[in-house]
């Protein structure tokens, strides 16, 4: 109901400046959590732009100092902040961690994601809020409510994996860049940028999953019609790690020198593994008339039509016969 979503977003709230007041004002907060940013590179500007925060390393202490200032502990659950397992007492989700809030498109903290201090192989890098009321994982992008103004400036949006490469990002200057987070892109994520732009350039890691996931994200961002390029960063850095690395201005000579539309990203990357070979050579083409055929512009198609028989050298109305079957198909 709107009345509970509205009890949730008060708990997130609160929770969300308790992390805060955590990170800047306990000793634990200074030593642990702010040297962990430290370390990381992000200044106290970076800090307070995305409200980040550090959670005390003990079993209950946020859910007892909730309690105590008079909030419901169903409600605590319900906001994904306070675990409760029968028999036992109620424990907070996040411990001993660094806390990126998930804002709305309205800035509310609506979600978060806690990373661990160092690595544990028994413990997962980054624990986030469950689903709840106010919290549809798939239907957010991180940094949207500090992205929305810039991305409409720049009329383009940078897409990247993770937290730190948004924060990084904006350290460095580019503001107009949210997150998947994660997880496969969706065509709700999607619909949100197009609120702001229909432009997205694909920043995601620089590994074979990294390369994996822009292909697919191509593919949804071209359904919903916008258009997309894509950047492949050095093997085994991020966004984050490579501008911390070469600087603000090289990282963004890099993007501009290095970006390519989709149509030349699929081939370069497929043509490694195709060489010579007729058969392989022949269904690339075929994936490649495939993912022309999901824009639903026709000038568009057309041009990418005009752009993959000329990088593969083969007749250009083959792939608009081609390509033209399968858009009709799918009408
Ligand atoms: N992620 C997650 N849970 C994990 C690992 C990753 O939710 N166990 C999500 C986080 O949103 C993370 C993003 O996937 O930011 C990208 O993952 P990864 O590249 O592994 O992390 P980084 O963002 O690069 O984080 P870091 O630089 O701190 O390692
Ligand atoms: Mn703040
Ligand atoms: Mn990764
Ligand atoms: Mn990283
Ligand atoms: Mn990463």
């Amino acid at each position: 109901t709107q009345n509970e979503k509205e009890s949730l977003y008060i708990a997130l709230d609160f929770a969300n400046k308790y992390y805060q007041e955590q990170l800047w004002k306990t000793p634990e907060g200074e030593s642990i959590g702010q040297s962990y940013f430290k370390e990381r590179g992000f200044n106290h500007q970076t800090i307070h732009k995305f409200d980040l925060g550090y959670s005390p390393d003990g079993w209950d202490t946020f859910t007892k100092h909730a309690l105590k200032s008079g909030f419901a502990l169903d409600i605590l659950e319900k906001a994904g902040l306070t675990i409760i397992k029968e028999g036992k007492d109620p424990i907070d989700r996040f411990r001993g961690r660094v806390i990126f809030p998930i804002h709305n498109v309205a800035g509310k903290a609506i979600a978060f994601g806690a990373r661990i201090l160092k690595k544990d192989p028994n413990s997962p890098k980054y624990l986030n809020s469950p689903e709840t009321a106010v919290y549809h994982k798939s239907f957010i992008v991180y940094g949207i409510a500090q992205a929305k103004n810039p991305i409409r400036q720049e009329e383009n949006c940078y897409l990247v994996e993770g937290y730190t490469d948004v924060v990084s990002l904006n350290q460095a200057g580019i503001e107009n860049v949210v997150a998947s987070s994660g997880t496969s892109l969706t065509k709700e994520q999607i619909q949100l940028i197009r609120r702001f732009t229909d432009n997205i350039t694909v920043l995601y890691d620089g590994d074979a999953a990294g390369i994996k996931a822009s292909l697919r994200g191509i593919d949804i961002i071209l359904e919903e019609g916008l258009n997309v390029k894509a950047v492949v960063f050095p093997d085994g850095d991020d966004p984050d790690s490579f501008v911390q690395k070469v600087g603000s201005q090289a990282f963004k000579d890099y993007v501009k020198n290095t970006q390519k539309d989709f149509i030349r990203f699929k081939t370069e990357i497929s043509l490694k593994d195709v060489g010579n070979d007729p058969i392989k050579r022949a269904e690339l083409i075929k994936e490649l008339v495939e993912t022309i055929a999901k824009i639903p512009d026709s000038i568009k198609r057309s041009v990418f039509y005009k752009e993959v028989a000329s990088l593969l050298s083969i007749d250009e109305h083959i792939l608009i016969t081609e390509g033209n079957k399968i858009f009709q198909r799918k009408a």
